[in-house]
């Protein structure tokens, strides 16, 4: 695999929460002979983590540029769990655009994409570099699972997704929702096609989905859907992928659009969850609110228990067509907690998948656009992800 590079793959944040997980995935699943190292801002906490798994250490604080810009020259691929991303990944994607080094990162900090979209799209498109934002739970299992539905329709159809799950809240998770909102007022990632190449041209071919209410039934699968909090990212990482592929002749189609909700057993839960969430959102808006939240959730480098993260789940529903009279409906099973077991496998096979050259083109990217069917596959045979059928 050499290119004059020490490593096929480094591991920015693998000192972090999520970090030490995917250091410890990798080192189970890397194939033999593959050169990665582990990365950090802490020189002993990096090398006790890279001595455990008998890789070499990179310290590299992602506020110093000659750090990060010296990290990204040795890695023909960089993956990072070093987030909030819009405070610490500046440095390190402009270092991966420069040298040409793929990058993948678990972020669902719209404004911060839509950044790194204006910023290295073009520059990286021309040197066929993928960087790849938001390749962890959000939003590697909607964009593949879309993906794989429209692929398998005749003709273009809108889709709805559902997702029910069990999981805990990482705190570097809650540090990035809080300081996406100290950074950014709301109405900075509301565009319904934010990340779209030329987000007001997604607006006049695709609105950007039915207006429904926060709650409303789902005959069909038995349940209510409600809002989910990670649909904002989702929705708009499935639109650039429907936009990045049409450039390349592989499309959704005109009739496609993708809303996204929870579902839930019974009304009562639902509304329950759309008041939670109601809340959540005005706590995160004000000053007073996000200190409260700082002080009731987790702390950075803190998440949920080991158990709790083995009994996770994420499932995933896709309904092509009128939710009364669906044209197709697919159903996808993610194993263990969202915001770790199934964002780290993700984050891990993205980096595989880069570093054995599988990646379509260069750009800033999204999971089905830069990796697409193989992504799916890989992801299937780590045990990641079931499918199953919809009526289970
Ligand atoms: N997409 C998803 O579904 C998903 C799921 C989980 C997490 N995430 C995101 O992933 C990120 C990490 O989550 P986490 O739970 O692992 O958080 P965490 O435990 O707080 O980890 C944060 C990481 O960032 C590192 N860091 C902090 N300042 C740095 C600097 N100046 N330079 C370089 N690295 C620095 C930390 O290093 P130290 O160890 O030295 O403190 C640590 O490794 C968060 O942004 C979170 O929102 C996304």
């Amino acid at each position: 695999m050499g290119d004059g590079r020490d490593f096929d793959l480094v591991l920015q944040g693998a000192t972090g929460f999520t970090g030490r997980r995917a250091a410890a995935e990798l080192a189970g699943v890397a194939p033999p002979g593959f050169r990665w190292a582990v990365a950090g801002r802490d020189r002993a906490r990096v090398e006790a983590l890279a001595a455990a798994h008998g890789v070499d250490a990179v310290v590299a604080d992602g506020l110093d540029p000659a750090a990060v810009d010296r990290l990204a020259a040795r890695a023909r691929v960089v993956i990072s769990c070093a987030g909030p991303f819009s405070r610490y990944g500046d440095a390190l994607v402009a270092a991966c655009a420069r040298h040409h080094s793929h990058y993948a990162d678990l972020t669902g900090e719209l404004p911060w994409i839509r950044q790194l979209v204006d910023r290295h799209h073009q520059a990286c498109t021309a040197s066929g570099t993928a960087l790849i934002p938001a390749s962890g739970f959000d939003s590697v299992p909607s964009d593949l699972g879309v993906m794989a539905l429209v692929e398998s329709l005749p003709e273009a159809a809108a889709v709805t997704g559902f997702v029910q799950l069990r999981g805990g809240l990482n705190g570097g998770t809650l540090a990035s929702g809080i300081h996406l909102h100290e950074r950014w007022r709301p109405a900075d990632f509301a565009h319904p096609h934010l990340l779209d190449p030329d987000p007001d041209a997604g607006l006049r071919r695709a609105p950007a989905a039915p207006e429904r209410p926060p709650v409303f039934p789902v005959p069909a699968l038995h349940g209510w859907a409600a809002p989910f909090l990670m649909a904002p990212v989702n929705e708009r990482v499935v639109r650039r992928s429907a936009a990045l592929r049409a450039e390349g002749g592989a499309g959704y189609g005109r009739g496609f659009r993708y809303d996204e909700h929870l579902l839930l057993h019974g009304r009562g839960r639902a509304r329950f969850m759309a008041l939670a969430l109601r809340t959540v959102e005005g706590l995160l808006q004000r000053p007073a609110g996000r200190r409260l939240l700082r002080w009731l959730g987790p702390r950075p480098g803190r998440g949920p228990s080991e158990r709790s993260i083995r009994r996770g789940f994420a499932r995933l529903t896709l309904v092509a067509g009128d939710l009364r009279r669906p044209v197709a409906v697919r159903r996808w099973h993610w194993h263990g907690d969202p915001g770790n077991a199934i964002t780290v496998r993700c984050l891990v096979q993205t980096g595989l998948a880069l570093a054995a050259g599988e990646a379509a083109r260069g750009g800033v990217l999204t999971p089905a656009a830069a990796l697409g069917r193989r992504l799916l596959d890989r992801l299937a045979a780590a045990g990641a992800v079931t499918e199953i059928p919809a009526d289970r």
